[in-house]
């Protein structure tokens, strides 16, 4: 089983990064495959809303990073996906990412995965930001294993929100146990 954990944060050590990294530190140490992705310093263009996707069965952007990550998430069993609240909802970089899976959409290459949504606020808008992350799982057909919000504003701070912390780990024993039922 593989894990693939992605941050949209443009701050590449940053709220997300820690918050997404707490789930795989709990996969890793009970042996799992994961891989961690930030998209901070990757090229995504927008989706450009052509269509031709429909028909091709892909995305016709080929000039950055976007295909190489979503190779990726092909080839995992789990997504964490994990975006920094902005203005009450998943940062740019990230929804550029997302809108482009629409290419995947048509044949439901997403379908049948499993994924977790994560989210770091500074105060507020962390709910509209899982709503955001959980509809882009649910309309591919990810079944969800739940959703962690943290509270950070500086680098690193989410880490003191214990509360956060602790509902993370809980989702990464949660994914152990799919492969590990006897796992506490
Ligand atoms: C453009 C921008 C918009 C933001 N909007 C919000 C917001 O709506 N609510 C909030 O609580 N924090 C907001 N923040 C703060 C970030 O969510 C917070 O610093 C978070 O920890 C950043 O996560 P990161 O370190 O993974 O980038 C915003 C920050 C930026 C740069």
């Amino acid at each position: 089983m593989k894990v693939l954990g992605i941050s949209g944060s443009m701050r590449k050590g940053g709220n997300t990064t820690d918050l997404v990294n707490v789930i795989l530190e709990r996969c890793r140490v009970a042996g799992i495959e994961t891989d961690f992705i930030s998209l901070s310093g990757k090229k995504i263009h927008p989706c450009l809303g052509c269509e031709k996707c429909k028909e091709k069965k892909c995305c016709v952007i080929e000039n950055d990073d976007w295909e190489k990550i979503i190779n990726k998430v092909l080839d995992c069993d789990v997504l964490v996906i994990g975006s920094p609240t902005y203005y009450y909802d998943v940062c740019g970089h990230l929804k550029n990412f997302i809108d482009r899976t629409y290419s995947l959409y048509h044949d439901r290459r997403l379908a049948g995965r499993k994924g977790v949504a994560v989210s770091v606020q500074a105060h507020k808008g962390a709910n509209r930001t899982i709503q955001t992350l959980e509809g882009f799982l649910s309309t591919h057909e990810f079944s969800s294993l739940g959703s962690v919000k943290g509270t950070g504003y500086h680098e690193g701070e989410v880490l003191a929100d214990k509360d956060a912390v602790e509902k993370a780990r809980k989702i990464g024993d949660k994914i152990v146990r799919l492969v590990n039922p006897r796992y506490k």
